[in-house]
Formats: structure tokens, C-alpha cells, sequence
């Protein structure tokens, strides 16, 4: 005759599945629904983020620089060069240009030094003339300027999608004439 154990099995005494079968089980469950609940969060996060993409807020490329009155002849204005990258530049005799302050070797911004007449790249030792031309160090070339010209208000205006590239030996004065306004 079998005995008890061997009748109603190892775990319990009904034949069903045992309190361990079942936590596994339930183990098991949640695992896969939670599985699947994170899928979804993903994929819905990546959904609604092809539809509200990140903006990135960069400034704009046309920018208003106040009036030609606000700038002494012989003057480097420094006042958007951390927003806009660019320096407003009045020569001596009165014409106006927009400058990238940017220098052609490797993209640092040079300062003006207003007791030496020139710009100074604080990386590796340009220098420049106010014209962007480059004279001392490894600039291979002299520093771009953008479009400037009056606005209906008559504020300066910058565009700086119009781009006049420094071209290596050459003054920028020369050969982009288009860049300097007379106001
Ligand atoms: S980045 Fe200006 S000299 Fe090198």
C-alpha cells in the first residue's frame, strides 16, 4: 500500500499546484506585465517627443544694433559680441562694418586692446588689425564680416546670413567694399 505523501504528491495535499508554483507564477506575471508597461512608457515618450522635438533657442541672425549716433569714429563696439558673436566697427572715417569675433585658426574670440590698436587671440597669439587683417601668428587669414546696412528705423542692422569671408593677403576693405556702410 502507498503511503500519504506519495498519494497526494510532494507539496500538498489536493494534486493542484503548490504556494511556490503559485508565487512563481505570480512572480513571473508581473514581470512580464512590467516588462510590457515599460515598453509602452518608451514608446510613448519617443512618440510624443517626434511630435514636440527640443527647441533649441539661438539668437537670431538679423539683429538691430541701435543708431549709427551711438558710435564714435575709431571705435570697436564689443557691447554683442557674447550674443551674437559679432563686433560693430566704426573707422575713422565715419563707414561702419560688422565683424565675427571669431578668429581663423581654430574659432577662439579675440579681444580688442584699444591701447595697441589690434586684436589679440588669447589661444595661440593672432593679431589683428581693426580691418580684421591678420598681421602676427598662425590666422591663416583675416576675420570674416557680415552684412550690415540701416534699417526703416534707421538702427544699424546686422544679417548675418550674408557672409564676407577674409581671404588670405587681402584687406577685407578692398575687396568686399559692399561690407562697409556709410552712415
Ligand atoms: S585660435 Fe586664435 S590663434 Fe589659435
Amino acid at each position: 500500500m502507498q503511503d500519504e505523501t506519495t498519494l497526494h504528491g510532494e507539496h500538498g495535499t489536493s494534486g493542484g499546484p503548490s504556494p511556490v508554483d503559485n508565487d512563481r507564477r505570480n512572480f513571473l506575471t508581473k514581470v512580464g506585465w512590467g516588462s510590457l508597461a515599460g515598453f509602452l512608457a518608451i514608446n510613448s515618450y519617443a512618440f510624443l517627443r517626434f511630435f514636440y522635438p527640443r527647441v533649441l533657442f539661438e539668437p537670431p541672425s538679423q539683429f538691430k544694433v541701435g543708431f549709427p549716433a551711438d558710435y564714435p569714429p575709431g571705435t570697436v563696439n564689443s557691447q554683442y559680441q557674447r550674443e551674437f558673436g559679432t563686433w560693430i566697427i566704426r573707422l575713422q572715417d565715419g563707414r561702419f562694418f560688422a565683424m565675427e569675433s571669431k578668429c581663423t585658426h581654430l574659432g577662439c574670440t579675440p579681444s580688442w586692446l584699444e591701447s595697441q590698436k589690434k586684436f589679440k587671440c588669447p589661444c595661440h597669439g593672432s593679431g589683428y588689425y581693426i580691418s580684421g587683417l591678420n598681421f602676427e601668428g598662425p590666422a591663416p587669414r583675416p576675420m570674416d564680416r557680415f552684412k550690415i546696412s540701416i534699417a526703416e528705423d534707421g538702427q544699424l542692422q546686422v544679417d548675418k546670413t550674408i557672409k564676407f569671408p577674409g581671404i588670405p593677403g587681402k584687406e577685407s576693405n578692398e575687396v568686399y567694399p559692399q561690407s562697409l556702410l556709410k552712415a
